[in-house]
């Protein structure tokens, strides 16, 4: 039974009926349900229903005080264990980032101190609109969790991203929160992966890049949500499929990458850098296609920003996992990124071992770690090995993860 107490903030979209359910079966599963709604979303359901499946009074107007011995919106506030925004708007969303309270639902969302989870719902054109990109990256950075949307026919007949999460999947997501936080490492904490390659673009059609699959680092993230962490994709171009409970960022460029890494860092407690960071881009981008000329052509190249040296000298209480693919002296090599990096664990794979490197299905590494460990693991699937070596981490680090 999930004895816990959930405020519910409906934002208005034609996903509201959703939300009805949402409460329906929140409340079948033994949570205590209190609603807020948005004066939108009340055009599109009327607060008897969500008052009739939560048995709650539904509140709606900042004004309108049911109870003369407290103020509502921070009762509210303070009696939730989990605040959930669903269906979320582009508005809501935009509001939040910018800490505007002018209504019942976004002056309660400021004054909670419990967590916020945002299940987002819109056109695919509004999901992918920079500003609302731009919003939601600053909400995870503030620590902010969503649920992202899925993709399907929308109600405004295109077909995408921008689906209100199904509620049985949101309900999944509450009992995960609440029955294995007593058990899982990494409940509580925040890790942001990182993965494939990045692109830099030298004209419209032509980019530099490398062969990186993402595979290494789809797995890592697929284990550090498995153990409990909330977390954060950060992928280059790749044709896999989200893994399960994680939240993807996609970019292209390594700029994109540092300022993806950059935003979320603050509120992270592990970084994995497994991705394949270019270390030059061509200095000047041309608008139009290069024309082809007689002769060699020489594309000038400038060094790009080393996100994880970057984040290596801003580090306070995260934890730095770093990555090298080496050719040669993988050992020694590996040694240097890690103090070079300043990182607390570096994963060197020697990319000429066949059943290692880009685009393989297993990985052969050593595990070096800043107080001296060194542990090689023979090959196995990228799956596999990411479980052991994050298993291997915790367990190094067990002492001091508390203050991550
Ligand atoms: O994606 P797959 O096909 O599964 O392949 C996996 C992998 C081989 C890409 C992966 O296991 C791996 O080794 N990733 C790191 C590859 C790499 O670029 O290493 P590096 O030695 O160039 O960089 C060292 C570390 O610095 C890496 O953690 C890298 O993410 C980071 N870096 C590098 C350059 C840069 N500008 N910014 C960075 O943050």
């Amino acid at each position: 039974m999930l004895d816990k107490k959930i405020l519910l903030c409906v934002t208005g979209g034609i996903a509201v009926y959703k939300a009805v359910a949402l409460v329906s079966k929140l409340t079948q599963a033994g949570a205590h349900v209190k609603v807020m709604m948005t004066e939108s979303a009340m055009k599109f359901v009327t607060p008897l229903s969500f008052q009739v499946m939560s048995r709650n009074d539904v509140y709606f107007d900042t004004f309108d005080e049911k109870d003369s011995t407290v103020i509502s919106h921070i009762d509210l506030a303070d009696w939730a264990d989990l605040v959930i925004v669903a269906p979320a708007t582009a508005n809501v969303i935009g509001k939040l980032a910018n800490g505007i309270a002018d209504d019942m639902a976004t002056t309660t969302l400021l004054a909670t101190t419990a967590e916020v989870w945002i299940a987002p719902a819109m056109n695919v054109h509004m999901y992918e609109n920079k500003a609302v990109i731009r919003n939601i990256s600053t909400l995870h950075g503030d620590g902010y969790r969503f649920i992202e949307p899925s993709e399907g026919f929308l109600a405004c007949g295109y077909v995408g991203k921008g689906r209100l999460e199904e509620p049985e999947k949101i309900v999944d997501l509450v009992r995960e929160k609440f029955t294995q936080s007593k058990t899982l490492p990494l409940t509580g904490k925040k890790v942001i992966v990182t993965a494939g390659p990045t692109r830099e673009r030298i004209d419209p059609v032509r980019y530099v890049s490398n062969f990186s699959s993402g595979k290494m680092g789809y797995a890592m993230a697929e284990a550090a949500a498995a153990l409990g962490a909330e977390t954060i994709l950060i992928s280059g171009p790749v044709e896999l499929e989200k893994p399960s409970g994680v939240t993807v960022v996609n970019v292209e460029s390594a700029a994109e990458m540092f300022e993806a890494v950059t935003n979320h860092f603050d509120s992270a407690s592990i970084v994995i850098k497994s991705a394949a960071v270019a270390d030059y881009r061509p200095k000047n981008i041309h608008d139009q296609k290069m024309k082809k000329q007689v002769g060699d052509a020489v594309i000038e190249m400038e060094r790009t920003t080393d996100i994880l040296k970057t984040i290596g000298k801003m580090k306070r209480h995260q934890l730095l996992v770093g990555f090298a693919a080496e050719t040669q002296d993988a050992v020694d090599y590996g040694i240097g990124k890690l103090e070079s990096k300043n990182l607390d664990f570096i994963v060197v794979n020697d990319v000429t071992d066949p059943d290692a490197g880009f685009g393989k299905d297993t990985n052969v590494v050593t595990l070096l770690s800043r107080r001296g460990m060194h542990q090689s693991f023979s090959a196995m699937p990228k799956k596999i090995l990411a479980k052991v070596l994050l298993e291997t981490i915790l367990e190094e680090e067990s002492e001091h993860l508390d203050d991550r």
